[in-house]
């Protein structure tokens, strides 16, 4: 095992997907059985008692990878030198909700996370978002943060990208496995865009090989854009092990490289890339090795999907706006 751990910082660390997620992080899911961790968590001040009781539960697994546990209620203590930071603390949404409702209420946890992590972070700090609206709190984190490169940002669209896969490998009834090279385009949100054009199903095109555009317009798409409403409509609480689940896979293949021969999904801050606006962060499809992403470059866009793209891409438009309205980032 090598010997100098690395700090992972946690947000939002005694609500639902956090007590799945570290978990997960502390056995070695993340970085591998070979690699220490030390898990630096964030909460609110009110919810630090329950966050202790977690902390005992992580003792009392004696994982050989968890290093040590630091908690508290100050961005600037908790994030002194993380290389990774995994800022989850966020309110969810509830029935009839949209995620772009939460902007008000969530944006303003973000301001002041990416301001801490500018001052105290580890220089190779790397930084997802899960809570809720996603890429639009990462462009406000991303914009508070104006000395940590803008790469080292991104927001979880691995979920959709999982869910995706799923719903594909139940209509063909094939392996997960077989299924490569899944994009989804734009924003966390009902309007992304899940594209079967590009991907492969044992190597042959996923739309040819379904041959159903009725099912991949009126089922597939909205089964995925809609997943999360559905798991809060039937679970009364949106998503957690599935998005704890998903938050693992992003940060270890941004960490660690994506497949070979495949690539995977990641909101990145947009380099003007399939006429995404520059400064957006959007879900595009990327190899990453050596800890650096790359949007795919090339992929032939057919009429179908510009119009999917630039719809969900004027959301994250209008998204920014709000937020800069709101004065959480500089217009
Ligand atoms: P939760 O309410 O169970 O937990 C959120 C936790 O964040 C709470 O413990 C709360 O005290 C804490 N918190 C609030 N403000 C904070 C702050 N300023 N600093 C630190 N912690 C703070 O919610 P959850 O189910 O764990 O979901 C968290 C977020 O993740 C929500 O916004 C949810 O919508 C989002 N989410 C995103 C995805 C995705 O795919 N991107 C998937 C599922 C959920
Ligand atoms: C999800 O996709 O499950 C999460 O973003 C939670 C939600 O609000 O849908």
């Amino acid at each position: 095992m090598s010997t100098t751990p690395v700090k992972v910082a946690v947000t939002g660390a005694a609500g639902q997907i956090g007590y799945s997620l570290l978990f997960r992080i502390a056995s070695g899911s993340l970085f591998g059985p070979d690699t220490p961790v030390e898990l630096r968590l964030l909460e609110i001040t009110p919810a630090l008692k329950a966050l202790e009781g977690v902390v005992m539960e992580l003792d009392d697994c004696a994982f050989p990878t968890l290093a040590g546990v630091e908690i508290g209620d100050d961005p600037e203590k908790v994030f002194d030198g993380v290389n990774h930071a995994l800022l989850v603390g966020a309110r969810p949404r509830g029935p009839g909700m949209e995620r772009g409702d939460l902007l008000e209420a969530n944006g303003g946890i973000f301001a002041p996370q990416g301001a801490a992590l500018n001052k105290v972070a580890a220089d190779d700090v790397h930084v997802t978002i899960t809570g809720n609206p996603a890429n639009t709190n990462a462009l406000i984190a991303m914009n508070n943060a104006p000395d940590i490169p803008d790469e080292q940002f991104s927001a979880l669209t691995r979920l959709d990208h999982n869910r995706a896969i799923s719903q594909l490998s139940s209509k063909l009834d094939v392996p997960v496995t077989d299924i490569t090279k899944m994009t989804i385009w734009g924003n966390h949100s009902a309007t992304q865009y899940p594209d079967l054009f590009h991907a492969e199903v044992g190597g042959k095109n996923a739309a040819e090989t379904v041959g159903d555009q009725d099912w991949l317009e009126n089922t597939f798409i909205p089964t995925v854009a809609k997943r999360g409403a559905a798991i809060i409509e039937a679970r009364g609480a949106s998503s957690a092990a599935s998005a704890a689940s998903a938050t693992v896979d992003h940060a270890r293949d941004w960490a660690l490289g994506s497949p070979e021969g495949n690539w995977v999904s990641m909101s990145v801050c947009s380099d003007g890339s399939y006429g995404v606006p520059e400064g957006l962060i959007s879900s595009f499809p990327v190899t990453v090795s050596d800890g650096k992403w790359e949007i795919v470059q090339g992929l032939e866009i057919d009429d179908f999907s510009r119009g999917r793209i630039d719809a969900t891409v004027a959301e994250l438009a209008e998204e920014r706006d709000a937020v800069t309205k709101l004065g959480l980032i500089k217009g």
